[in-house]
């Protein structure tokens, strides 16, 4: 069973990751995790926290020998830099602030301060998982998994994706080939806001200045996908083993992320039914798909074609205009206190989001062909993946996508 703890508080001296559950021998690019951690600092519409302060270095302190896993756990330390910018004794937090843990985390734990609870309640604890995402990514590239994300919508500004892409882009998306998608995920990786579509870039980019003139906040949708994800994870004979319903969790954990949608799930939800299919056909000796509505997963079991997940961030609720509150000790009214924020945190929700695919994916694998070693779960996945039969022949036809 693959595990993931976090710990540590946002302006504590560090957060904190432990890794459970990774087989011996999986190799970990010594690059690939500070990598990720700096693609989830990035993006337009940052503050100055992810700009200026903060700069993402994983510390491995357990479980790597050289560049390997053991199969012991593995332990990161990512440092806080704004910890020592932080006041001895800072006053307490004493209204709540709307949209965020403040005053559900009070009526929970019974905590005075809101300070305490918008500690740990912060996103700055998504390092944390970027980091372990970046390790489950690692083991799944011997599989031939590949994740990427980009950015569809900011504010009202939606991105045009897909070759002359018209209608519904969730249905474009779902049209794309893997390598297709892989395009759009590099092209977003040298923009500002993740978005391949550069013309909506620049006014996504334009909603960001306005939103920030005005003290005001914007959100979005991202895409993240998975291409070569091995057929068979997952299974339709019981509700928690149903990889879309495991997929929607780790998705809506993110912070702020209200919604999720496997494949375009919202556009086929306005299509009649015949429209909505991934027609099966017979091409070149192997089972392949015309579109891929189905977004990779049928019954709860990838299909072998791309995982398609998309997901709706709220505005992030810290706005710089007033925001009325109580105060919580006499009920009269208090202003809830402005602290320094992001106008906008798609670009790096989507980093986050591959973050979480990948550990979806990585846990998935390891229920499927699960061993403690890296040489036996290959091997076990090879008896499934390189034999004759017409579902391992649609598997590897599928993989590449509609
Ligand atoms: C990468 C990232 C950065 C975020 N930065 C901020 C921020 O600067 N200001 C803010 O108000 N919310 C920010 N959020 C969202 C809050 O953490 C979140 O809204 C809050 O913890 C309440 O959780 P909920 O919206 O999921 O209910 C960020 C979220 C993510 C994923």
């Amino acid at each position: 069973v693959l595990r993931l703890l976090t710990a540590g508080e946002s302006h504590g001296p560090e957060i904190v990751a432990i890794v459970e559950g990774l087989p011996a021998g999986v190799q970990i690019e010594p690059e690939s995790i500070d990598r990720d951690l700096a693609r989830r600092q990035g993006g337009y519409g940052r503050g100055a926290r992810s700009t200026k302060i903060e700069r993402d270095r994983a510390h491995v302190v357990g479980g790597l020998s050289g560049d390997r896993t053991t199969g012991a756990p593995v332990a990161l330390r990512i440092e806080n830099r704004d910890f020592a910018n932080q006041p001895a004794t800072p006053p307490p937090l004493l209204a709540p602030r709307p949209g965020h843990a403040d005053l559900a985390g009070r009526l929970k734990y019974g905590i005075e301060d809101f300070r305490i609870i918008r500690e740990r309640a912060s996103a700055r604890e998504t390092a944390a998982r970027v980091a372990a995402g970046a390790l489950a990514k690692e083991f799944l590239r011997p599989f031939g998994t590949r994740l990427g994300s980009f950015v569809v919508q900011i504010d009202g500004v939606a991105a045009s994706v897909g070759s002359g892409s018209t209608g519904a882009e969730g249905v474009a998306i779902g049209r794309l080939a893997a390598r297709e998608l892989h395009r759009l995920s590099k092209a977003a990786e040298h923009d500002p806001v993740r978005c391949p579509d550069p013309s909506a870039s620049a006014r996504m980019r334009e909603a960001i200045d306005r939103a920030r003139a005005e003290g005001d906040t914007v959100g979005g949708r991202f895409c993240v996908f998975a291409t070569g994800v091995p057929p068979g994870l997952g299974s339709y004979v019981q509700w928690d083993r149903r990889l879309d319903g495991r997929v929607a969790q780790a998705i809506c954990s993110i912070h702020a992320v209200k919604g999720v949608e496997i494949g375009p799930a919202l556009d086929v939800a306005t299509m009649p039914g015949t429209k909505a299919q991934d027609p099966i056909e017979w091409r070149d000796g192997a089972i392949a798909r015309r579109a891929n509505m189905a977004g990779g997963l049928e019954g709860g079991i990838t299909n072998g074609q791309p995982l398609l997940v998309r997901a709706a961030m709220k505005p992030l609720s810290s706005v710089r205009t007033r925001t009325p509150s109580v105060d919580v000790r006499t009920g009269e009214p208090l202003d809830a206190p402005y602290v320094r924020s992001d106008v906008c945190a798609v670009p790096a929700a989507a980093v986050v989001g591959e973050a979480m695919i990948a550990w979806v994916l990585a846990e998935a694998v390891l229920d499927r062909f699960g061993g403690d070693r890296m040489d036996a779960i290959l091997a076990a996945f090879a008896t499934v993946s390189n034999g004759p039969s017409t579902a391992r022949r649609e598997a590897a036809a599928g993989r590449e996508g509609p």
